[in-house]
């Protein structure tokens, strides 16, 4: 190979020719494996073809402009697909500018309305409604509205959600959806997956994105200790720590006033914010250094945390409640009390108490569900 480096130099001094690209596309390892009758995802409204589909696209490297860099490198199952790193790495080495966010529960309407045109109508689909998601915690009822994504909230349809990372110059760089659709095309092991959830082979820029988004609509979270505590089942109750952490954080600190709901809010983490949040794309100054406010499911499996990744522990997400709060002119009111920032001195103990009662949030069947995992396997031989 070392001759074909040596010609790639010589090209990339001509005229920027990508030779990383070139020299991925010709190394053959993986191969696509899955099970023969695919698996119950339970997405009203479609058939089970189309997550699968959707699942084989998420983790597929070749949705990027060279091969590198697949949803799935950035949205780790073993971390509810979030990232372990603070910012992530898109195809050409860049970071992206914020924290990966995990990926469960997410609200979306779009399979709700009388059958999305591109669905073959003939194929059985799935209506069971006992398949609705987990709310943001064990008892709250999942939104019925769509709601919003990103840090800052500026997506709220998730159908042009899911490819926008697609053509995101730091995340996987595709020039636009058309050359995806072609790129795909070429590729034989897609033939089959756009059949059987379409009705029909053509690979559209639309079937992708309602492949993506049935994925990630199947991703359910409600299986963590604390929704069986919370369901009263016998096998599973908080232990006393646990409980003593439950009462801290609902009836002491409050910290469901926000964390039970979508919504924004500026928790103080700076005066001024670097990151405009919300503001940067409503142009509202009351908008800054607002950000969403994540659900804390497998919170236990998401470190870093907080937007831009700036705390590595969950410990010091409580220091900075308990004392690190800044006068910013956005700060929520529910973090102020009458002298400005609120500082909860949350004792050393209580802190373990509510770390504990957070990890009884963390989902184990979720982040090892197969019908979630990588299909790519490495080749045999
Ligand atoms: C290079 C890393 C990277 C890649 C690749 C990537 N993402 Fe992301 N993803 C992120 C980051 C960072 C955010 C937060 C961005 C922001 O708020 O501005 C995010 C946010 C999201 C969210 C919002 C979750 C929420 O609760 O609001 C979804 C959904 C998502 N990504 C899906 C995908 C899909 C689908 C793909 C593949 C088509 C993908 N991502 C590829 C890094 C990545
Ligand atoms: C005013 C609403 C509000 C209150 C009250 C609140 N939070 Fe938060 N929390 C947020 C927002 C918004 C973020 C994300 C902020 C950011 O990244 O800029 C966040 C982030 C977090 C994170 C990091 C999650 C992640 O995935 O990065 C944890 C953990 C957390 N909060 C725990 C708590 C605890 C424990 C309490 C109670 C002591 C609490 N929060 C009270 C709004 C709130």
């Amino acid at each position: 190979m070392k001759w074909m480096k040596f010609f790639c130099l010589i090209l990339v001094g001509i005229g920027g020719f990508r030779c990383s690209q070139q020299e991925k596309l010709s190394t053959p390892q993986m191969e696509l494996q899955l099970p023969d009758a695919p698996y119950k995802y339970q997405v009203k409204g479609v058939t089970d073809q189309l997550p699968t589909l959707g699942r084989v696209l998420f983790y597929d490297p070749r949705l990027s402009l060279n091969n590198s860099v697949a949803c799935a490198s950035c949205h780790k199952q073993s971390f509810a697909f979030a990232d372990n790193s603070g910012l992530s790495r898109g195809y050409e080495n860049l970071v992206t500018v914020r924290n990966s966010m995990p990926i469960q529960n997410i609200v979306s309407n779009i399979f709700s309305t009388p059958g999305p045109v591109l669905i073959d109508p003939g194929f059985p689909v799935t209506t069971d409604s006992s398949s609705v998601p987990g709310g943001y915690l064990p008892g709250v009822p999942a939104d019925v509205a769509p709601s919003f994504l990103f840090w800052d909230g500026r997506e709220n349809s998730l159908e042009s959600m899911v490819t926008k990372p697609i053509l995101n110059h730091i995340e996987m760089g595709l020039p636009d959806l058309e050359k995806l659709a072609a790129k795909l095309s070429l590729l034989p092991e897609y033939k089959p997956l756009f059949s059987n959830a379409f009705g029909k082979e053509e690979i559209t820029s639309e079937k992708i994105a309602l492949g993506l988004s049935a994925f990630l609509l199947s991703i359910r979270s409600n299986n963590s200790r604390f929704d069986k505590a919370f369901a009263g089942t016998q096998q599973s109750q908080l232990t006393a720590i646990e409980e003593l952490g439950r009462q801290l954080f609902f009836e002491k600190y409050n910290c469901n006033q926000c964390h039970e709901s979508h919504g924004f809010a500026n928790i103080g983490l700076d005066v001024n914010s670097i990151d405009p949040g919300v503001g940067g794309f409503t142009k509202n100054n009351h908008d800054l250094g607002k950000f969403k406010i994540p659900s804390l499911r497998n919170v236990q499996l998401t470190a870093p945390y907080m937007h831009d990744g700036r705390f590595a522990t969950l410990d010091e997400v409580l220091n900075h409640y308990s004392h690190g709060i800044q006068a910013s002119t956005n700060l929520d009111f529910r973090l102020q009390d009458q002298f400005g920032p609120k500082h909860f001195e949350i004792s050393d103990s209580e802190k373990k108490a509510i770390i504990e009662f957070l990890y009884t949030l963390t989902d184990y069947e979720m982040v090892s569900d197969p019908k979630f995992s990588n299909p790519f396997r490495p080749k045999s031989q």
